[in-house]
């Protein structure tokens, strides 16, 4: 996930930057990179995580690095084209020089109350914001990088930002993307940068990707 509010300005457009790893694994590539939208691993129900191993804390370690690099606050495995069920969150501020780095793997939201509105950006949608209607408190429980579970509480009404980024994130372990929330209105003040991406990806593979069906 991209916030204004930490005033990111994403330039992914700078192709070619990823992250090598040392470590082999049939599971996790050797290289990531952002993929953007229509890639269609962005729209596929992400596999859970069953090995706990060192290949995926190796690969988490380099999705930190390929989230920093893009200056965002979340990234979800599927958007370095993982289906799988992890995301990772830094929502400290950087320029501060703080830092407050997550893993979430196989999360779930259970005991949801409410609705809280921000403002939200996606590395897979990269210049394009919008208010986002999201759950006002709930609990999540997930998994470490070792297999032990966790459970947090968060209320975002109370000031827990990390409740608007980890929703955001989860709903791409799901196959869902912020525009997915977007009444018809926010649509059209997008859609012209929808149909260049639809461009380029066609450009770029011969294929038209999962298109948005609105
Ligand atoms: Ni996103």
């Amino acid at each position: 996930m991209e916030s204004r509010q930490f005033r990111v300005h994403l330039h992914i457009s700078s192709p070619g930057k990823t992250f090598m790893s040392t470590a082999a694994s049939p599971t996790y590539p050797a290289l990531l990179s952002v993929v953007q939208y229509p890639h269609p691993v962005l729209r596929k129900h992400a596999d859970e995580v069953t090995v706990f191993d060192d290949a995926l804390r190796d690969f988490c370690e380099r999705m930190f690095l390929c989230m920093e690099q893009a200056k965002g606050i979340g990234l979800a495995a599927p958007q370095v084209a993982v289906s799988k069920r992890i995301f990772i969150t830094d929502h400290a501020r950087r320029e501060e020089g703080q830092s407050d780095r997550r893993v979430w793997i196989n999360p779930r939201i259970v005991n949801a109350e409410g609705t809280s509105a921000y403002e939200e950006g996606c590395l897979s949608f990269p210049g394009m914001y919008a208010r986002v209607e999201r759950c006002d408190r709930f609990t999540i429980i997930y998994h470490d990088v070792y297999g032990a579970e966790n459970r947090l509480s968060l209320d975002v009404g109370a000031g827990d930002f990390l409740g608007v980024v980890v929703q955001h994130e989860l709903d791409h372990l799901d196959g869902k993307v912020f525009v997915d929330h977007l009444t018809d209105a926010q649509l059209t003040l997008i859609r012209k940068r929808l149909r260049e991406m639809e461009k380029d990806y066609k450009k770029a593979t011969g294929k038209p990707g999962a298109i948005l069906r609105r």
